[in-house]
């Protein structure tokens, strides 16, 4: 669903992603972890269409991104690492907006509006302006917006910054029943619980470059004496090596 061949960022002279290539199957849940600025972002926006290559290509769900953009980004879904929503519309018009610009249809929005607002507890807020929004709810409002169409694909940077832990809960269960579904997700995030207990499978970056790419079961057998995520990451990207700066407290 997703295939990326020799894919290259460049700003400038710094290679924010540099010679990846990645296949992801149908209803698989991939991790994308790394330290902050190895170019995870940058990354998602390519394989959304909000960036362009310097060199590489992008398949999605088997169209070229670059050939055919819009057919690409109508069975995709994108939640952007901030909220991107418009503040002087309310929870329901914003839904509609994008069911609009998705193609959903009027019916079918009628009753999917409802049943996703409910299902992420705004119903009561539904026609209040957005600007009143806490920036958890803003997060629950855009990831309702892009399961209205149905997407075959989901592309997560960093969905469970800010969310309680009820909300974070729901989003995890939420995106479990949709890869069970078939639904193909790809999500960076800096939660290695999540990528642990969530993803079939974790690619880790540093510096635009691919370090590891593993089940996790694999990585952990990689890293065997480490046990967890945390330390085999830690060891893979460059470890604590700050220790000897805390003596500047
Ligand atoms: N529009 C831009 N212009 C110039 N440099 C950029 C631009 N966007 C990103 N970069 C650079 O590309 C690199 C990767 O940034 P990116 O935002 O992809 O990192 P990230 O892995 O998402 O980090 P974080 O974990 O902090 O979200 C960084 O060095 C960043 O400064
Ligand atoms: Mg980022």
């Amino acid at each position: 669903m997703i295939k990326t061949g020799n894919l290259t960022k460049k700003f400038g002279k710094l290679i924010a992603v540099d010679n990846i290539s990645i296949e992801v199957a149908q209803g698989e849940v991939f991790a994308f972890l790394g330290p902050n600025g190895a170019g995870k972002t940058t990354m998602v926006k390519l394989l959304t269409g909000l960036l362009l290559p310097t060199s590489g290509s992008i398949a999605i769900a088997g169209y070229d991104i670059a050939k055919e953009p819009l057919k690409a980004k109508a069975v995709s879904g994108y939640v952007s690492d901030q909220p991107f929503v418009y503040p002087y519309l309310t929870g329901f018009e914003f839904m509609r907006f994008v069911g609009d610009i998705y193609g959903v249809s009027p019916e079918m929005q009628r009753t999917r509006i409802p049943e996703l607002l409910e299902m992420f507890e705004l119903t009561g807020w539904q026609d209040a302006l957005i600007e009143s929004y806490s920036h958890g709810m803003k997060q629950k409002l855009v990831i309702a917006s892009v399961l209205l169409h149905k997407p075959r694909i989901l592309f997560l940077d960093e969905p469970l910054v800010g969310l309680d832990p009820k909300s974070a809960r729901l989003v995890k269960d939420v995106f479990r029943a949709l890869s069970k579904r078939g639904t193909t997700i790809f999500m960076c995030t800096h939660v290695l619980e999540i990528a642990e207990r969530l993803c079939d499978r974790v690619c880790i970056i540093d510096k635009g470059r691919i370090v590891a790419m593993e089940s996790v079961e694999g990585l952990k057998k990689l890293h065997a004496s480490r046990g967890n995520l945390e330390e085999v990451f830690l060891e893979i990207t460059g470890g604590t090596e700050y220790s000897e700066m805390l003596k500047y407290l």
